[in-house]
């Protein structure tokens, strides 16, 4: 790399530092879509994994009777139960993933956590405790490779642009809601798809902007064993149709 680039990196990240804004919230419509759609099909719990400062189970306690936020770090927990503190439908746990037993969930969400995860126990952990029917959402961060470039292009430019509209004033400090915890992630897109490929079936991987990408799977079954293959009532008619 030519010092001429590598001064030009630096001057750029000096810039996106002094307009943060969080990659990871910037998916928090995808996820609610989401979250929408199972509990349009009768879920009523979420676990969102690693949940950081609490932005995000704070949104799912919008859309879900109950939302659990799981976070191992002590201090960032306790942020998020400030965040979430007026809210009945809220707990968070103080406690990593692989020591969450008992309860299954509709839907589980991981926001740049899974790379500070074993990937293949977590995955198989996660379907696990999906409830038949239920959404697994991952929006990640794998190891940058080749293949990853024109994404990260796209990002190297957006980036400031977004910064400076989010945060047009510059900020000598990082935001309370970006203070969770991070790590380097060792796997790279191609790796994590393998894995996926073996432990959910189905599961739809996409590269994707700010040096995320998502994978979405939903578990077999139905949310409503009892009347899976019963009639169902169409909302578009007073006739009933079959559940599909
Ligand atoms: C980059 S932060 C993301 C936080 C949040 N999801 C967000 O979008 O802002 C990664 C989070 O994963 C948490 N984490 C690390 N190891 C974990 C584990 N074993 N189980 C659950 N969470 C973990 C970290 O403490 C940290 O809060």
């Amino acid at each position: 790399m030519s010092p001429g680039f590598q001064r030009a990196l630096a001057t750029l990240a000096r810039f996106n530092d002094a307009h943060p804004w969080s990659h990871n919230d910037a998916y928090a419509a995808l996820v609610l879509h989401h979250a929408r759609r199972v509990r349009a099909a009768g879920g009523t719990e979420a676990l969102d994994v690693g949940c950081g400062t609490g932005n995000l189970v704070r949104r799912l306690a919008g859309v879900f009777p109950a939302a659990t936020g799981i976070e191992p770090d002590a201090s960032t927990a306790a942020q998020a139960r400030r965040t979430t503190a007026d809210l009945t439908n809220v707990r968070i746990l103080t406690q990593p993933f692989n020591e969450l037993q008992g309860n299954r969930y509709d839907l589980i969400t991981f926001v740049a956590v899974l790379h500070h995860l074993p990937l293949k126990a977590t995955l198989e952990k996660t379907r696990e405790l999906l409830r038949p029917g239920g959404r697994l959402v991952v929006v990640g961060i794998s190891r940058e490779a080749p293949a990853d470039l024109p994404w990260s292009i796209a990002s190297m430019v957006l980036n400031p642009i977004v910064g400076i509209a989010k945060h047009p004033r510059r900020s000598h400090t990082i935001p309370a809601h970006m203070t969770a915890p991070t790590a380097m992630a060792e796997e790279s897109f191609e790796e994590i798809a393998l894995a996926a490929e073996h432990t959910l079936p189905g599961a739809r991987l996409r590269r994707s902007l700010f040096w995320r990408y998502t994978l979405c799977w939903k578990a077999p079954g139905s949310p409503w064993p009892a009347i899976a293959t019963a009639e169902v009532p169409n909302s578009r008619s007073s006739g009933w149709r079959r559940r599909s």
